[in-house]
């Protein structure tokens, strides 16, 4: 019985555990984006640069449009929302910015605000600085034949 004992713990010991393997992609398990195992810290990448050209455009209809400019120490929290200073109905022509979309002063139940809804305050949970980047995964996505650019 001893012996029995011994010889499962021997092989528990010398198997590598159930998650190194998984994390290791030998299951066909986990494959991390950082190409990397996901146990280890891999160096940080380089500072994808804002590109600050012409607006890049939409690929989908209701895709929330990137920013064509830099965000930095812009704040928003709930004291101020610095990107209403400029996108807001009331200033975006003194400023030249687009207005907020109607949409954004609906509330979740669709009923009409008369201020930007609070769903949509924090801005750049949907819109984002656009980069000159490569795409983090490959993928096929073609948009409708209406919204390509020439
Ligand atoms: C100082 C004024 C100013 C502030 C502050 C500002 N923006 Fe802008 N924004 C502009 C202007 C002007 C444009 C138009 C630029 C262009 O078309 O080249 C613009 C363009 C955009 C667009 C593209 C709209 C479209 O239809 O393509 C988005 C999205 C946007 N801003 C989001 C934000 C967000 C989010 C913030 C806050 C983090 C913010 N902006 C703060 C002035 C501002
Ligand atoms: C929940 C996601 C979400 C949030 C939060 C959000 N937006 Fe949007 N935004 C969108 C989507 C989606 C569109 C495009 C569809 C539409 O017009 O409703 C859009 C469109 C816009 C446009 C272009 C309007 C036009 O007529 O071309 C501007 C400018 C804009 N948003 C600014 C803002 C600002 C400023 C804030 C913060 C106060 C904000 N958005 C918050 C999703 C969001």
């Amino acid at each position: 019985m001893n012996k029995l004992i011994s010889a499962l713990l021997a092989l528990t010991i010398s198997l590598p555990t159930l998650a190194e393997r998984v994390n290791s992609n030998e299951m066909g398990g986990l494959e991390s984006l950082r190409k990397q195992e996901v146990s280890v810290e891999p160096e940080a990448e380089y500072m994808k640069q804002d590109y600050q050209g012409p607006a890049m455009g939409r690929d989908f209809v209701d895709m929330p449009p990137l920013i064509p400019h830099s965000v930095d120490r812009y704040q928003v929290d709930k004291n101020a929302n610095s990107c209403l200073r400029c996108h807001s109905m009331k200033n975006a022509d003194k400023w030249g910015a687009t207005r907020i979309a109607v949409s954004h002063y609906k509330n979740r139940e669709g009923e009409q605000l008369a201020d930007v809804a609070p769903n949509r305050y924090f801005c750049l949970t949907c819109h984002v600085p656009q980069k000159d980047a490569r795409p983090l995964k490959k993928n096929t996505f073609e948009p409708v034949e209406s919204l390509k650019k020439q």
